[in-house]
């Protein structure tokens, strides 16, 4: 007897990074999180948590959350709707969305987690290939129920303008999904696009930018009519008591938070230059990684050449990233080391 339906018995399910032990001293560039710890507010709030309080549920809507979110960007609370990471958002986003056994559709190569919710769920995957050069998408898919769009592109890191973003939504008949996980760390944003379009939805992460990626937390902006709907699906304590507190920290600590992003910037734009002229291809990143390809020789020797010297990244055997690696920003220090590896293990892609 099979218990399992059987759409999940043919598919594969996400493989998340390698998470070894942190006392294993790796360089730690795989997952795309924030070198630098939280905000010290986010420290205060933790150790003055109220023990008690665990057994109380948390607020089911996340109500101080949103109106910060909502005062920080200009958006009414109704407007946002918060999740456990932003993976739940996109499930949340899929499961009202899309009628199982209809299109969800995405260019690849993309977030994989987009394909395994839509598995999962039922829906019908369509997908495009994206290729150098990236400035000009391939053309649009029609009738989807739900088109996600990672801005910028994971794992590669360019992205597309705010212009080029407003055409597809205008295009596109189902929900377009404009998945900001990196946003912050981006010329643009897609935010203004929530208020004449009422059909896009950007998605946020405070796992990146906020260096929160341990707390779980993410939102989605849109119009509330679609937002609204989505209420209705997610589960009803999503975001845990803990994690609305903390998050609550690190945005009222906006100082702290611009001063990462800058230096996450800064460091991107000069490793970028120094690895390019090492002889590394590099595509110009607007994300808090790059993805460095080395002359000669495949993306599994360069990640394999890394490993052993404890910089770990991420390498992806899927079509369109063979040649490569996933390599986070990690701090300046961090990125200089990183460096001196890989002029060391340039004779190897000779
Ligand atoms: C494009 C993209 N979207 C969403 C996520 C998920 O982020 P979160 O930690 O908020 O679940 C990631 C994480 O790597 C990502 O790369």
């Amino acid at each position: 007897m099979k218990y399992a339906r059987n759409c999940i018995a043919s598919m594969k399910g996400y493989v998340p990074g390698f998470q070894p032990d942190p006392r294993e001293n790796y360089i730690k560039l795989n997952s795309n999180e924030n070198p630098f710890p939280p905000s010290p507010r986010v420290k205060e709030v933790l150790q003055n948590l109220c023990y008690e309080d665990l057994r109380l549920y948390p607020d089911p809507d996340s109500w101080e959350l949103r109106q910060k979110l909502g005062a920080l960007y200009g958006f009414s609370p109704g407007q946002i709707i918060c999740g456990n990471g932003s993976d739940d958002i996109l499930n949340i986003i899929l499961r009202t969305f899309t009628p199982p056994g209809e299109a969800v559709g995405f260019y690849e190569p993309t977030f994989p987690l987009y394909r395994v919710l839509a598995l999962i769920h039922g829906a019908k995957v369509v997908s495009l290939p994206v290729a150098e050069p990236y400035d000009q998408p391939p053309p649009l898919l029609e009738d989807l129920r739900v088109f996600f769009l990672a801005n910028p592109n994971s794992p590669v890191g360019f992205a597309y303008s705010t212009d080029l973003l407003l055409q597809m939504a205008q295009k596109i008949k189902g929900v377009f999904v404009v998945d900001e996980a990196y946003a912050e760390f981006a010329g643009e944003n897609a935010l203004e696009l929530t208020r004449n379009c009422p059909n896009v939805i950007i998605v946020r992460t405070v796992s990146k930018s906020y260096s929160l990626a341990g707390v779980r937390f993410g939102y989605a902006i849109g119009n509330e009519k679609l937002i609204s709907e989505m209420f209705k699906v997610k589960d009803p304590f999503n975001v845990n008591r803990m994690t609305q507190a903390l998050v609550m920290a690190a945005l009222e600590d906006q100082g702290y938070f611009q001063k990462n992003i800058r230096q996450i910037i800064e460091t991107r734009d000069w490793f970028s230059k120094e690895a390019a002229a090492l002889g590394y291809r590099i595509i110009p990143s607007q994300a808090n990684f790059i993805f460095p390809k080395p002359q000669k020789g495949r993306g599994v020797k360069f990640y394999e050449a890394l490993f052993p010297r404890k910089v770990l990244t991420r390498f992806y055997d899927e079509e369109g990233l063979r040649d490569g690696v996933r390599m986070t920003i990690g701090t300046r220090q961090e990125m200089a080391e990183v460096l001196c590896v890989m002029e060391e293990i340039l004779p190897e892609f000779r």
